[in-house]
């Protein structure tokens, strides 16, 4: 478990909290960054399967993709080095929508949304805390539990996350893959699409080191630092192994209220 700071570790940027691994040079400079057309753009809330879908992504395309890391990790440096970038770029964010480089938006960039049963994402971001030496300390369950909900400080609150459109990691694989080919504009086979779900399962997606250590923009712009950290259980309803009776409760009532005007709450919860 960390022993660092929350000091050290956490800064504001425009009233949200950010870890000093965005640094606060970078996110002012975000309204610069010159996005191109064929950029494609994952967002998500952390620990709801952003890897698994950039590797569903890369295995889409025929043509050489870069996966990067978050447009916000980084200093001031990042985004030379995405300039740098041959197209095409997969380019990952945990950023609110109206934080976004204003140039996704006028070049008509492809945006997919991901989430998850916010229930595991909670669980699943609790271990990663503990496990990453370079996040806030969070020492229970039950205290992370509180601040998950209110979201006050250590982290973005789940439920002040815009969404743009969804994918939800829990309905049938071979459909939601074939949207996204579809939303892609990609031509791939259901025999394909079949072959990519299975070479996606959570076991093989934790196995596959071959494209880490042969991918030279890894150092610099890698979007999996850590696959043991990032593929920790790949579980569905592992928050029934978390949260009390009394927890699951007040966080559907919590739930309910905030995300009453939204889709999301009825295709997720359960
Ligand atoms: P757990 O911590 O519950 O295991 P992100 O990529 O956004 O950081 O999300 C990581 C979470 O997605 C982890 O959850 C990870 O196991 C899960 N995940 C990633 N790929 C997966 C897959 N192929 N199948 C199931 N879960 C997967």
């Amino acid at each position: 478990m960390s022993n660092s700071s929350e000091a050290e570790l956490l800064h504001t940027f425009k009233g949200i909290p950010f870890t000093t691994r965005s640094s606060p040079e970078l996110l002012k400079s975000l309204d610069t960054f010159d996005a191109r057309e064929d950029d494609v753009l994952l967002v998500s809330y952390p620990k709801s399967g952003t890897h698994w879908l950039a590797g569903v992504i890369t295995k889409l395309y025929n043509t050489q993709v870069t996966i990067t890391s978050p447009i916000e990790f980084g200093d001031i440096s990042k985004l030379e080095e995405l300039n740098k970038l041959s197209s095409k770029r997969i380019i990952p964010t945990h950023l609110d929508y109206n934080m976004l480089p204003p140039n996704f938006k006028n070049k008509k960039c492809k945006m997919i949304y991901i989430s998850r049963n916010p229930k595991d994402t909670a669980v699943s971001m609790f271990h990663y805390y503990r496990e990453n030496p370079n996040l806030p300390t969070v020492d229970t369950w039950t205290a992370f539990f509180d601040l998950f909900l209110k979201g006050n400080g250590k982290h973005k609150c789940f439920f002040l996350a815009v969404l743009v459109s969804f994918l939800c990691t829990e309905r049938d694989l071979p459909k939601v893959v074939k949207e996204i080919t579809l939303f892609l504009s990609l031509n791939v086979s259901d025999n394909d699409i079949q072959d990519i779900c299975e070479k996606s399962s959570f076991s093989e997606m934790k196995n596959d080191t071959e494209k880490e250590n042969s991918d030279p923009s890894h150092t610099v712009c890698a979007l999996t630092s850590n696959r043991k950290l990032i593929f920790r259980k790949g579980a569905v309803g592992d928050w029934k192994n978390h949260f009390t009776p009394k927890q699951n409760i007040r966080f559907e009532e919590i739930f309910n209220e905030k995300m009453k005007l939204s889709k999301m709450a009825k295709c997720l919860i359960y």
